[in-house]
């Protein structure tokens, strides 16, 4: 036997003996590696003359043509080999009891707002939305707040420390009033749209957080007058408390973006110690409680948005929708439902399965 029949059945024997892929690489580097003793046999084909050469490298290259063969059907085998015994290895027992679903819920402020647009689109309401990062003419000046109006220094607001390309200064919008300015320039009139969304005020205590929802109502048309704000704001709370004896009190009050301003009060009665909603506010043992803010919208804004306030009239509405669920679910801290804790959510959270409908009722089952 020549040298290279004896390295060739001794890397053969080697491969074959290879109990993992571990050592099958250790022996491809021993063999075909740079440093590889058959990759040392190539080298030495340049130095040998023509026709030596010409005996030789066929040999040469053949032998590494079959070492790398063998290790190539070696690597295939072990691999079966490996899956054949992870087959055997794991098993399903399907006796065994099902893994628990994953459990997840509804945070209540997306459900009342599920339960808002449902009870809104019933009423011919889309839904509009706006950038909860706002530049200072939406969220302010088109809504009738000068630079130096008063009620701009009520809105505790977060301010950006820059400006955008039109020198217009930037802020987390204080509340979904803009969405009104910015649905109006894009749709003209008439209008009605409902727009809820997250609104920033630097403030916080158990009733305030420096981010919390709102829902912003706005109609606009030829005669629309008082009557049909104050029947509006009914049919939606009856509908949204599941309750015909819901009564409101609106009262004079002041907004920059409305002329008249009312604030909208809905009566509670005490039953067994709980404040429960409806019934008149001024009967024995009833009150008050301040819901919402509303008015016919002012003229200058109407102008501001683009609208003839001599052809087009409106009114508009913002509630906190923390509040309404707070009111509707009977939760008491406002913090707790940015903590989330999963054990708030567990008990207030609603199934996802629980949607909101008129037909079955939008109050949720959970
Ligand atoms: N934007 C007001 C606020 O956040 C709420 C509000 C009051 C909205 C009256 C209105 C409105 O559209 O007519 O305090």
């Amino acid at each position: 036997m020549t040298d290279l029949d004896t390295l060739k059945s001794g890397a053969l024997a080697q491969i074959d003996a290879a109990q993992d892929a571990a050592a099958l690489e250790t022996l491809r580097v021993e063999f075909l590696g740079k440093q590889g003793s058959i990759s040392g046999l190539m080298k030495t084909l340049g130095k040998m003359p023509p026709e030596e050469r010409q005996t030789e490298a066929p040999k040469i290259q053949g032998l590494r043509g079959d070492v790398a063969d063998a290790l190539e059907a070696k690597k295939a085998q072990l691999e079966e080999a490996e899956l054949e015994a992870r087959l055997a290895r794991e098993v399903v027992d399907l006796t065994l009891p099902a893994p628990q679903a994953p459990k997840g819920s509804v945070h209540p402020v997306s459900q009342v707002m599920d339960e808002l647009a449902e009870i809104f689109a019933d009423l011919g309401f889309s839904v509009a939305t706006g950038p909860e990062i706002e530049d200072d003419w939406h969220n302010f000046t088109a809504l009738n707040m000068a630079e130096t109006h008063p009620a701009r220094a009520m809105h505790d607001t977060f301010y950006f420390p820059d400006v955008d390309a039109e020198g217009h200064r930037m802020l987390l919008r204080t509340h979904t009033s803009p969405v009104q300015i910015r649905s109006m320039v894009e749709q003209g009139a008439p209008i009605r749209i409902i727009a809820p969304g997250r609104v920033y005020r630097s403030d916080s205590d158990a009733t305030h957080t420096p981010m919390f929802h709102q829902v912003e109502g706005l109609v606009i048309d030829k005669g629309i007058h008082l009557g049909h704000l104050k029947w509006t704001l009914e049919t939606f709370l009856k509908a949204f408390f599941e309750r015909e004896d819901i009564v409101l009190r609106l009262r004079p009050s002041y907004f920059p973006f409305t002329e008249p301003s009312v604030e909208v009060d809905v009566g509670w009665q005490d039953v067994d110690g709980r404040r429960v909603l409806g019934g008149d506010g001024d009967a024995p043992g009833h009150g008050w409680m301040e819901l919402l803010g509303s008015g016919m919208v002012n003229r200058r804004v109407l102008e501001f948005a683009g609208v003839d306030p001599d052809v087009y009239s409106g009114f508009a509405w913002g509630l906190g929708v923390d509040r309404l669920a707070m009111l509707k679910y009977g939760m008491d801290d406002l913090r707790a439902f940015f903590d989330g804790d999963n054990r708030w959510l567990s008990h207030y959270g609603f199934s996802p399965f629980d949607q909101p409908t008129l037909s079955a009722g939008v109050g949720a089952k959970a």
